[in-house]
């Protein structure tokens, strides 16, 4: 089964979002570079954005069955979504949280995350790289190296 790469609100503008934060990569050069890795470990990946809180859970609902594994940046969501914490606790695949900025160094509202306690690990910081780390422990989840 191929693994999700699944984006939260906001994260279609990445590129002309404030570049101190999230780099200038579009959201499109990531998947393309997530998505190579992946290829080169012959894992397939899919990618979806969404901006509504309902369509990320309806993704996660599918991912039960549809996916092995959800790397997944729920954006300003995390911060304030238990509907989205119960629905990756309610899924078999693993889910890793992923963040392009150090959300530790931020506003102290961004240092809460609702997902983390039910995800398989949490990324944060690296910029865009922070996808392809993500992707790195995915492999190793999958291949079940840890
Ligand atoms: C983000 C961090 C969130 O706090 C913020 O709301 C985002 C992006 C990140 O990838 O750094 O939209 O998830």
């Amino acid at each position: 089964k191929p693994v999700l790469l699944l984006n939260g609100p906001n994260l279609n503008l990445l590129g002309q979002r404030d570049p101190f934060y999230y780099g200038d990569h579009s959201l499109d050069d990531i998947v393309l570079n997530v998505r190579e890795f992946f290829e080169s470990h012959s894992i397939e990946l899919e990618s979806y954005q969404s901006n509504h809180e309902g369509d990320l859970i309806d993704q996660l609902h599918r991912a039960h069955e549809s996916y092995s594994g959800v790397l997944f940046n729920p954006g300003a969501y995390t911060h304030t979504s238990v509907a989205l914490r119960d629905a990756v606790e309610a899924i078999a695949p693993p889910v890793i949280e992923v963040h392009i900025s150090n959300v530790h160094n931020r506003e102290k509202f961004r240092e809460k995350s609702f997902i983390a306690p039910v995800s398989a690990g949490q990324i944060v910081g690296f910029g865009v790289e922070s996808y392809l780390v993500a992707a790195f422990a995915m492999t190793k989840i999958l291949k079940k190296e840890r």
